[in-house]
């Protein structure tokens, strides 16, 4: 029997509508909707459409959305000047700077300035660590960590002692991840194995896995005779292949050979329609946290 998917669309529809009253809660309760800006230096086709989609889900739920476009021209100083601004705003309680900037601003710099109680993106070093301690400590998750985790639970997965094998160690990916699922608590309590391109025996780790959540960014990377049966794959690879002639539209594929591992796993996401999409549910349900925590007084509590 092929696996049963675990569609991201579906998933983020739900995830939207509870955060639909969530933002009725606040609105209620404060007079005020979540505030977001997304700040997009420059016109790269991929982060203007990916920047469309967040602003158009952010307004689809009420939020008080600013789109803060710039021209490439931008200096560092000025940017930084800029989220300075929004730092200081308090109708605004997300900042989002879309990546990849142009090469004369220092991404590091320019994410580091983003005041950590407004960090919905989850990619300050406070954050991170925040997310290392675990528990109450807690701010922020990353977006497609957050989406991934999401998918596991909704779907029903058992994580509490299951054999967690990541693939791919990036900062906004493998290593959040890894560190996410190994807590203790609810939806995680996991033995992860974290592995990447100098691990000897790739195959033999994805195929002890209960879980498999590859990051890779290598099409097709992760072979049928990997997986596990009855296991649940995560497929996190976007990767461009080629061209639709017909519509002139980029064709995608993940890092997992996808017909060969439905036929053998019990779960898996589809690219794309699988992460994707749970990666914007994960930023507006940081935003929602953000407005509930400094309209109520608790941005700035440890
Ligand atoms: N570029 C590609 N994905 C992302 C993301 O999740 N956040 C930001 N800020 N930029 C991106």
């Amino acid at each position: 029997m092929p696996a049963e998917l675990i569609s991201g669309t579906e998933l983020r529809k739900a995830i939207l509508e509870e955060l639909r009253g969530e933002v009725a809660r606040i609105k209620e309760k404060y007079g005020k909707a979540p505030g977001l800006v997304t700040i997009l230096v420059g016109e790269n086709p991929a982060s203007v459409s990916y920047v469309t989609l967040k602003v158009k889900t952010a307004e689809s739920l009420g939020f008080h959305e600013i789109q803060d476009n710039r021209p490439e021209s931008i200096s560092e100083e000025e940017l930084l000047a800029l989220i300075d601004s929004y730092n200081k705003d308090p109708d605004i309680h997300g900042i989002l700077v879309q990546l990849p900037l142009p090469k004369h601003i220092n991404e590091t710099r320019v994410l580091y300035a983003i005041d950590p109680d407004k960090d919905v993106d989850g990619f300050h070093p406070l954050t991170l660590g925040r997310l290392l301690i675990g528990g109450r400590a807690v701010r922020f998750l990353p977006c497609t960590p957050a989406g991934i985790q999401e998918m596991l639970v909704r779907s029903g997965t058992n994580l509490d002692g299951a054999e967690v094998v990541v693939v791919g160690r990036s900062n906004i990916v493998g290593k959040p991840i890894s560190v996410m699922l190994g807590q203790k608590g609810p939806g995680a309590n996991a033995t992860v194995t974290l592995v990447h391109t100098h691990t000897k025996n790739l195959a033999d780790h994805c195929r002890r896995a209960d879980v498999l959540i590859v990051a890779a960014g290598v099409p097709g990377l992760v072979k049928t005779e990997w997986i596990k049966p009855g296991a649940t794959v995560i497929d996190v690879g976007v990767n461009r292949i080629g061209i639709n002639p017909e519509t002139g539209k980029a064709i995608l594929s993940g890092d997992v050979d996808f017909a060969g591992a439905r036929e053998i796993a019990g779960k898996i996401t589809p690219v794309p329609g699988g992460v994707g999409p749970m990666t914007i549910a994960m930023l507006m349900k940081n935003t929602v946290r953000s407005a509930w925590l400094h309209l109520g007084g608790g941005a700035s509590e440890a």
